[in-house]
């Protein structure tokens, strides 16, 4: 029983500035319209590189939160931070390794 606790608090605080349901609905169209369009519809990869769980699940949250909100020099990923808040950000990364 301790331990389900633990586990739903941790769960709960992870995400402790997660983006209200209207953003995450948002974030994922843009997932979908801005970022497939260089990633692919269905994000398998295209100009840039597939964002499919199998090819980001072994790569940090902190790097590739970094990628998003930096964009990537020399290629044409570009940055979104003038688009997307951090919160908004680590919570795109969670979703592209755990899509429903
Ligand atoms: C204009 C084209 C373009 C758009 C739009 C774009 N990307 Fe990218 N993205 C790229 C390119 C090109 C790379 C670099 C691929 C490489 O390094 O070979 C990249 C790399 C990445 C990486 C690093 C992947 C890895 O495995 O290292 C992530 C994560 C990423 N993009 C996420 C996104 C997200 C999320 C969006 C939408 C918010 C987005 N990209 C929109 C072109 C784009």
């Amino acid at each position: 029983m301790k331990k389900l606790l633990f586990l739903v608090c941790f769960a709960s605080s992870a995400f402790a500035l997660e983006p209200t349901f209207e953003r995450q609905t948002e974030l994922q169209n843009l997932l979908k319209n801005d970022c497939g369009a260089c990633h692919g519809l269905t994000l398998q990869g295209g100009l840039g590189s597939a964002l499919k769980p199998e090819n980001l699940l072994g790569k940090s949250d902190a790097y590739l939160i970094d990628v998003i909100t930096n964009g990537r020099k020399e290629t044409a990923m570009p940055p979104w931070k003038p688009f997307l808040n951090q919160n908004d950000v680590a919570w795109l990364v969670h979703f592209l390794k755990n899509p429903n």
